[in-house]
């Protein structure tokens, strides 16, 4: 989950890692630190717990620092408290190799106490710091830094990828990768190199990356890479382009990140309909996307893998896959999916859901899918993520740069991505008619001009927030389509505001849930006017009957919810298909509203990260 970054070339280095940092912060932000390697030749390095800012404020205080090389690291804690002395990087006892890592090192524990026994100091609590020590151990039998480092990562067991800088060889940075997680991407400049775990700190420097692939590590001069494995056999990387995508937006007016990309949604959906929709001709298409007629008749099975939000969106897909495409489909979170024992049929189609492409659960679920040989395809916001590698198939969910922790924007472009496949599948496998392909296709059109007037109401939002804010639980309810939405309403209220909220499918309720309900604990019911909409509002009564206070996100057109909430939003009338993209608004906007009346902070929720790149 770390964000990790190097230098190496004629410039001074801070110049180019602070930036790069907050490029990353979205990474983590329990704590940020550099190291140079100074024009002394020795090691400076930086530290700060918190957020990038304390250590900006830190380097006005060290003006004098000028290194040529160097590395930082933007850390989200997984050993180690959120300390000064467990911040990255970390140093060896001779203060002459510095690592910055991002990963778990699974087997740190014997390492370390195996490097206590011979004597080495730790400073921190963190599993990384075995790292620096055990090169350091292993240069007592090799001179060479790059096999000293070799045969350290050999050793690490785990998903782990680090750069390291040492005063032994100035002006370079070797990094490594063990397992798969933790992207490393290296960017080649005029006699200067860029190094970092993800593409935006790169991009504003060259248009052009080699992607280090796990068990291989790169020699990182100014004026060249060597690429080598861990054994020593030397490699040739090709060199992919970087997309203009990748550039970093700027809040504009918005107060936060989140609620500017909840307004970007219609334009997202827009964005991602280009190209794929004929609304004259009722058409949908993948264009470039290779996938055989005689693939698609084939299938047999989908599943539908993600986490968080896009594991939300992937159980929407799973109805859609049926309802539509008339294929049978399951879902599963990624954790688990990856060490299920599950039975890979022949026609079997994985659809992994990762708008980041990094999520290393779902990386390791795609993995497991291809040792299978089962059919793949990856559902991603960016192009060239390990996601897209392992997939070799990917569908763009168009939804431009998010900066906000909480998924919203890309949330509703997976599902929209997720529904246009489903439309695609069913024509190409005659499930669908010319009539019923037209009707979806024009109840599409629709869909940004319906967001964009809810957006219009968002005023009405904010009172009911204002009531609502003080509550410590929340219980979501949904049925059918909109159960997954339940689930991602609770996670959104959890997330940015801290309260404690939980999604269920409305039927469970009478198993559980329902005795937790008094007047403590409003229940938002997701009900919009649909097949299931009868059933909501029984389970609402009920509800009600037990003290909670309801509110209700209901269709315009809908005159009996009022009988039954005590508040009511009300969402355009749409295709019952489309009500779960509809319906992650008022979700959404309740979340961001309550979370900003309570001060919390809501593009950095804390404990969170974006990329999750460690299970
Ligand atoms: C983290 C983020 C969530 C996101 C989830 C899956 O938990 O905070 O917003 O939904 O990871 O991320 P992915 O990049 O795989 O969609």
């Amino acid at each position: 989950m770390c964000g990790i970054v190097g230098y190496t070339g004629p410039r001074s280095a801070l110049d180019i890692l602070v930036p790069g940092l907050e490029k990353l912060e979205y990474r983590g932000y329990d704590s940020a630190g550099i190291c140079v390697v100074d024009v002394t030749e020795s090691i400076q390095t930086i530290k700060t717990t918190g957020k990038l800012s304390g250590l900006k404020e830190e380097l006005k205080r060290h003006t004098s620092i000028k290194g040529y090389s160097g590395i930082g690291h933007t850390r989200w804690a997984t050993h180690g408290e959120v300390t000064l002395e467990n911040a990255h990087p970390h140093q060896d006892c001779a203060q002459e190799i510095s690592v910055a890592h991002n990963g778990i090192v699974e087997n740190y524990a014997s390492l370390k106490d195996e490097l206590q026994r011979v004597g080495h100091k730790f400073l921190s609590l963190t599993d990384t710091e075995i790292i620096p020590h055990l090169i350091e151990e292993e240069l007592k039998h090799t001179k060479s830094l790059e096999n000293a480092i070799a045969k350290t990562v050999s050793r690490l067991e785990g998903g782990n990828s680090i750069l390291v800088i040492s005063t032994l060889e100035k002006g370079r940075i070797i990094a490594a990768r063990k397992g798969n997680s933790g992207s490393i991407a290296i960017g080649t400049g005029n006699n200067e190199m860029f190094v970092a775990s993800d593409l935006p700190a790169i991009v504003p420097h060259t248009k052009t990356v080699q992607h280090l692939d796990a068990e291989e590590m790169a020699i990182i001069s100014p004026e060249k890479v060597l690429y080598r494995d861990l054994t020593g056999k030397q490699l040739e990387k090709p060199y992919t382009e970087i997309s203009s995508t990748l550039q970093s937006p700027s809040k504009g007016n918005f107060e936060h990140f989140m609620l500017k990309e909840i307004y970007e949604q219609p334009k997202a959906i827009r964005q991602t309909f280009q190209n794929r929709i004929s609304f004259d001709k009722k058409q949908i298409d993948f264009p470039n996307f290779p996938m055989t007629q005689e693939e698609i008749n084939s299938l047999k099975k989908i599943v539908l893998v993600g986490m968080g939000s896009s594991l939300h969106a992937a159980m929407v897909g799973k109805t859609w896959m049926e309802r539509v495409a008339g294929i049978p489909a399951e879902w599963d979170h990624s954790s688990e999916f990856r060490y299920r024992e599950s039975v890979f049929q022949e026609g079997t189609l994985v659809i992994s859901l990762t708008q980041s492409g990094e999520t290393a659960d779902t990386l390791a679920a795609m993995l497991k899918a291809k040792e299978h040989l089962a059919s793949q395809v990856v559902l991603s916001n960016y192009p060239g993520t390990q996601a897209e590698r392992i997939a070799e198939r990917l569908l763009p969910i168009e939804a431009g740069p998010e900066i906000g922790v909480a998924a919203t924007k890309t949330f509703t472009c997976s599902l929209t991505t997720l529904y246009l496949f489903s439309i695609f599948l069913g024509v190409k496998r005659g499930q669908l008619d010319l009539l019923k392909t037209s009707s979806l296709i024009s109840s599409l059109s629709l869909l940004p001009e319906l967001m964009t007037k809810y957006l219009s109401t968002d005023d009405q939002i904010r009172e009911i927030s204002n009531k609502y804010q003080g509550y410590p639980n929340f219980l979501f309810l949904g049925r059918g389509l909109n159960y997954p939405l339940a689930m991602e309403g609770a996670l959104k209220l959890k997330e940015v505001s801290y309260i404690h909220a939980e999604g269920y499918p409305a039927g469970e309720m009478k198993h559980g849930p329902i005795s937790l309900i008094d007047n403590s604990m409003p229940v938002v019911g997701i009900v919009p006017s649909d097949g299931l909409k009868d059933k909501m509002l029984s389970n609402l009564s009920e509800s009600k009957a037990r003290g909670a206070r309801v509110l209700a996100i209901a269709s315009e057109s809908d005159s009996q919810i009022q009988n039954v909430a005590d508040d009511v939003i009300r969402i355009p009338d749409a295709p019952s298909d489309l009500n779960p993209i509809v319906a992650a608004l008022p979700l959404q906007l309740l979340a961001y509203h309550i979370a900003h009346i309570r001060g919390c902070d809501i593009d950095q929720p804390r404990n969170l990260a974006k990329s999750v790149t460690v299970e």
